[in-house]
């Protein structure tokens, strides 16, 4: 195998980059907190679902200081329907604390930058490298699958040492390139290029540096432990409106799966919803199964919720706590919730 030659990778990368890349509403200025809000969106999400979210989030909270200020119910209404909400709220803390202890700009040193809540090694290096061109690495998987099939290298991507690996590689190489556009370039190709089933080979800027392709093992790379098998959990979930078009709705735990979002009041289908409605709220409305059930894939768990329809007509339960609302269903577009319970509430509510 020929000595690896970074000059050459690195100019033809770049010089595709600056031909191909795409124009993406984050791209447009060099704003830290736009790009750390860009990056956060992008963790879990892709970039096609991502723009309009980014694009509403940035004109709702354009500014540190207005996402610092920002009420949490409506950060997380402008999240709803992206996933992974902790991703957010943890945005939200480390905005207020840039904005009480750093006088509202970024830190751009990337060991006071980690220090922030859910700033992790990927999420440093793209905001340090993109906005203040330094010289962090940010491998996300687009980026280990194309360094992977470069360097023909077969370790798990799945784990953490592998991930330090790869960070490595790409410090070296940003010795000599410039940061932002670098490791832009590299999770665009990754994205457009050296896509994970169907890599277009033969227009691959670094196919003469690409050692998996002279080896012939692309196809088998990168390689990653596969996941296991996501639980069924059954949910029985209680639409229950009172003669005034109000419907009962409960905020969901502040810690775990979809943590402080609303929803129909639910239980586990081995629990009984009759018996929670009671315990819980005071309720024996005459429940109504519904046919249709509402499924909802997470990454390690999939939901089957069955509604049951009910009619409430007299208030009989305390007023509205914090965790727990009687919501005309005109006001119910300010509340956030779980795409699931979005699709229930479409299809029983109306809006
Ligand atoms: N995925 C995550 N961040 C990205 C970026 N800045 N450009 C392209 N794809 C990305």
């Amino acid at each position: 195998m020929n000595e690896f030659n970074v000059g050459a990778f690195n100019d033809a990368l770049l010089s595709w980059y600056e031909g191909e890349k795409r124009t993406l509403p984050w791209r447009e200025g060099r704003d830290p907190y736009h790009i750390w809000v860009s990056e956060i969106m992008l963790q879990q999400t892709r970039v096609d679902t991502v723009i309009p979210y980014y694009e509403n989030f940035i004109s709702k909270f354009p500014t540190v200081t207005e996402l610092a200020n920002a009420d949490e119910e409506d950060v997380l209404k402008a999240w709803e329907g992206l996933g992974y909400y902790s991703r957010v709220k943890n945005l939200q803390s480390a905005v207020r604390e840039v904005h009480a202890n750093y006088g509202g700009v970024v830190p751009n040193d990337p060991d006071e930058f980690e220090q922030l809540k859910g700033v992790g090694p990927y999420t440093k290096g793209a905001v340090m490298s993109i906005a203040y061109d330094l010289k962090v690495a940010a491998v996300d998987g687009n980026v280990m699958r194309v360094l992977a099939r470069v360097f023909d290298i077969h370790e798990d991507i799945s784990k953490q040492k592998t991930r330090k690996k790869f960070e490595e590689i790409v410090q070296q190489m940003l010795e000599t390139a410039p940061p932002a556009d670098f490791n832009q370039a590299l999770m665009e190709l990754g994205a457009l290029v050296c896509k994970p089933r169907n890599p277009d080979c033969t227009v691959c800027p670094v196919a003469t540096e690409c050692r998996a392709l002279q080896t012939g093992t692309v196809y088998e790379l990168p390689v990653k432990a596969k996941k296991a098998k996501p639980r069924q959990s059954g949910i029985h979930s209680a639409i229950l409106v009172d003669e005034n078009d109000r419907v009962l709705i409960e905020k969901r735990p502040s810690t775990g799966l979809l943590a402080d979002l609303w929803q129909f009041p639910s239980v586990e289908e081995e629990k009984s919803l009759s018996a929670f409605l009671e315990e819980r709220y005071g309720l024996k409305p005459q429940l109504q199964k519904e046919e249709e059930t509402f499924r909802h894939v997470f990454s390690h768990l999939i939901w089957t919720v069955t509604p049951f329809t009910g009619y409430i007509d007299e208030r009989d339960i305390a007023d509205s706590s914090k965790e727990t609302m009687w919501v005309h269903k005109d006001e119910l577009h300010r509340y956030s919730f779980p795409v699931v319970h979005q699709k229930i509430k479409k299809h029983f509510v109306g809006v």
